[in-house]
């Protein structure tokens, strides 16, 4: 079994550690967190492997995941590619070790030796070239498709989600694997795209949860407790999304801007503008999307315009 060391065990890399060690694909052999304590838990959580309290303790290993924030990736990667040399230093000194194996410290970037380490992170905005420093270890960039807010219910879930992937090939094969090995699909991103990718992914993700939360605060100024707004929006939500994922949006969209109700459209912005600027911002911006969106289909373009004129405050 290829082993795995985890820099920055948290939501995402738990979840993968702990999937890939029952699966028997990794085995998961150290844990570094920014605390000794949270690499501890880490370990607990995945059911294998060591804490260690700095890179500098982490042993070699055929592969690396750095799953920290993605701001402290670029620094994380310069520390790692330090100690990936002082293990390859310390490897070519070690007895029986042959010349052919230490100029493997010295190969170029993207060659595809299958021994060489591989390195890589699950970021969906960063390429892998976050990653350079660590060559000539092989590097990737893995980002799964799914929402990782509670490590115990996504590794119930995670089976069916599609992975992002770019980087070398040799990197990439293996992640193939890895990925395959839990139930996921690997999908090719192009590094100049992940930027528009990641920002598709975080409208129907990240927007997603904020307009929930937007929608809650409406309730509650209408007096709606949140556990009776939870209970009332669950089957639209579901219903829509289902709507969407099957008809598409434009034929899965209804309400007063599809009917062109702009008398309805104007109270509404109107009782939410006294609600809260955020609401108000917010509604009028989804408004014109959705006004976009509407024009696709049968909404006169007489009615689309006063929805404009109405939705920018022009009217
Ligand atoms: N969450 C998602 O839904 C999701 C989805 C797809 C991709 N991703 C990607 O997955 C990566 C991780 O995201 P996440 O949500 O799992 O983050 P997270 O829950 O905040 O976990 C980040 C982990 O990194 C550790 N860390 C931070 N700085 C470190 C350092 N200097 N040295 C060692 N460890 C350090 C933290 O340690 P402590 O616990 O000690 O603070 C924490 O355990 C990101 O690149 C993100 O873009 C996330």
């Amino acid at each position: 079994m290829k082993t795995l060391n985890i820099i920055g065990a948290g939501k995402l890399g738990r979840t993968l550690g702990r999937l890939w060690q029952e699966r028997g694909f990794f085995e998961v052999q150290t844990v570094c967190n920014r605390s000794l304590k949270s690499a501890l838990t880490a370990v607990r959580f995945i059911g294998a492997g060591k804490a260690a309290g700095s890179i500098g303790e982490m042993p070699a290993a055929d592969c690396w995941l750095i799953a920290s924030g993605d701001r402290q990736i670029a620094a994380l990667a310069t520390e790692l590619a330090n100690h990936l040399h002082s293990l390859a230093v310390t490897n070519s000194r070690a007895p029986g070790h042959s010349d052919d194996d230490h100029t493997a410290a010295n190969r170029k970037t993207n060659d595809s030796r299958t021994d060489r380490p591989v390195v890589f992170h699950c970021s969906g905005a960063l390429g892998s070239s976050v990653l350079a420093p660590c060559r000539p270890a092989a590097i990737a960039s893995a980002h799964p498709v799914h929402s990782f807010a509670d490590p115990a219910r996504s590794v119930a879930t995670l089976a069916g989600t599609a992975v992002a992937v770019e980087g070398d090939s040799d990197a990439l094969t293996v992640l193939n694997d890895a990925f395959g090995a839990l139930g996921c699909r690997t999908l090719a991103i192009a590094s100049e795209h992940k930027s528009l990718y990641h920002a598709g992914s975080v409208f129907a993700c990240n927007y997603m949860t904020a307009l929930m939360d937007l929608s809650l605060q409406c309730f509650a100024a209408a007096g709606i407790d949140e556990a009776e707004a939870l209970s009332l929006l669950q089957p639209i939500v579901l219903q829509t999304a289902r709507n969407n994922l099957e008809l598409g949006p434009a034929a899965s969209l209804t309400g007063p801007i599809a009917r062109g109700d702009t008398a309805t459209v104007a109270s509404q912005l109107k009782a939410v503008a006294g609600t809260s600027p955020l609401l108000a911002a917010n509604y009028r911006q989804l408004g014109l999307a959705c006004v976009e969106l509407a024009r696709r289909g049968d909404l006169p373009a007489e009615i689309a315009e006063q929805l404009n004129a109405l939705l920018n405050g022009s009217h």
